[in-house]
């Protein structure tokens, strides 16, 4: 079947009519990649898949919700659209406005965004306003901004984000033939994808397309926890700049998530996370930015804790684990040659090349 987008995909399940105008860029139906190397490098009883977000057309999950925001932003008659951003949602918001031949204007922390995002919501001719603040300063800023101007919010306040955001559920269970994973990990930020894949499995679970709903775990980082600690952090600090975020706005949903789910929102370091971004890359060659690492840095957290040893899977014998990757490497290409081995340079003879390679030296990572 050839995939036209999510608003196609899933059109049923969300608030369009006939008379929509969709605008996509056939995002969505994205891989759900097993990991064999990686389940056996964590935990014996576990078997984790990963949904590669970073295939999306802008290279994030952001994508699912844009083109719905977009879609009905044009629909009410919008003639331009606003985000605050880590970087993400700018891009996928200014790559799905220039679709839509709309105004596009991103608020982003200065300096705290990743050069891959940051060229993309430029080249696709966004209002690129960097705010001397963080997140939290520039949602706050939009906010206010579109109550009392003729331009919509596109960030995951708005409701129509979570509703295409929720397809990325209805993709796993179809993956699946109707059998959610036992557990759900993701990393959080401003809590808008945990809320959404939460309704998503609901939704399908109460029109009897799913017959268990998952655990539903996220992962913030820890120097930008709020919803670990339980309160706001002022000054979020984190490599991981995508979830760089101190006040999440769905902050109350993403506990609603946790809590009906039986799931938990733990948090992981910046030294785990880079481990998990590294193990990704070496034992799955899967490439996706340090914020999606998140999940396998929880995942080993939570190894190592035991939790896995009593959980028992709703089929088969292992318990199946879902971890989204919400974005690609390549939208950080700083962090992925900070945490790599350098380049060698040699001079163009067949000796020095061969001495660089290191043949006969142990093949691994
Ligand atoms: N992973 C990536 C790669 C992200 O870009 C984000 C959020 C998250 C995870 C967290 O998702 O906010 O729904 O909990 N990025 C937003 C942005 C904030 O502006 O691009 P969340």
């Amino acid at each position: 079947m050839l995939h036209q987008g999510v608003i196609e995909r899933y059109r049923r399940y969300l608030p369009v009519t006939g008379k929509t105008c969709v605008i996509t860029l056939n995002e969505g139906s994205t891989p759900l990649v097993r990991a064999y190397n990686l389940s056996a490098a964590i935990h014996p009883r576990i078997d984790v898949y990963l949904k590669y977000e970073g295939l999306n057309p802008t290279g994030s999950f952001k994508d699912r919700g844009m083109t719905m925001a977009i879609t009905k932003a044009v629909e009410d008659g919008f003639k331009a659209v606003i985000c605050a951003s880590t970087g993400n949602t700018s891009a996928s918001a200014a790559a799905y406005a220039a679709r839509a031949k709309i105004r596009c204007a991103v608020l982003i922390p200065e300096g705290k965004i990743a050069l891959g995002k940051l060229s993309q919501a430029m080249i696709h001719g966004a209002r690129v306003i960097q705010v001397k603040g963080n997140f939290d300063d520039a949602l706050n800023l939009v906010r206010t901004i579109a109550e009392t101007n003729p331009i919509a919010l596109v960030n995951s306040v708005n409701p129509f984000r979570i509703e295409g955001q929720k397809t990325g559920a209805f993709e796993i269970v179809d993956d699946f033939e109707g059998v959610a994973p036992d557990c759900h990990v993701l990393p959080v930020g401003n809590a808008g994808n945990i809320t959404a894949y939460w309704k998503g499995y609901k939704e399908y679970y109460s029109v009897g397309k799913v017959k268990n709903l998952p655990r539903m775990i996220g992962f913030q980082a820890a120097g930008a926890a709020p919803i670990v600690l339980g309160h706001v952090v002022e000054n979020p600090q984190t490599y991981a700049t995508a979830i760089r975020i101190g006040n999440p706005a769905s902050w109350k949903t993403a506990v609603e998530a946790r809590d009906e789910s039986g799931g938990l929102i733990g948090m992981v370091t910046d030294h785990e996370i880079g481990i998990g971004y590294k193990m990704l890359a070496a034992t799955e060659g899967i490439f996706a930015e340090p914020a999606s690492a998140a999940t396998v840095a929880g995942l080993l957290k939570l190894a190592e804790n035991g939790y896995f040893d009593a959980l028992e899977p709703v089929a088969g014998d292992k318990i199946r684990i879902v971890c989204i990757l919400t974005g690609h490497g390549l939208k950080d290409p700083d962090s992925a040659i900070k945490a790599a081995e350098q380049p060698i340079t040699v001079e163009a003879e067949e000796d020095a090349v061969l001495d660089a390679i290191g043949i006969g030296e142990p093949v691994g990572v």
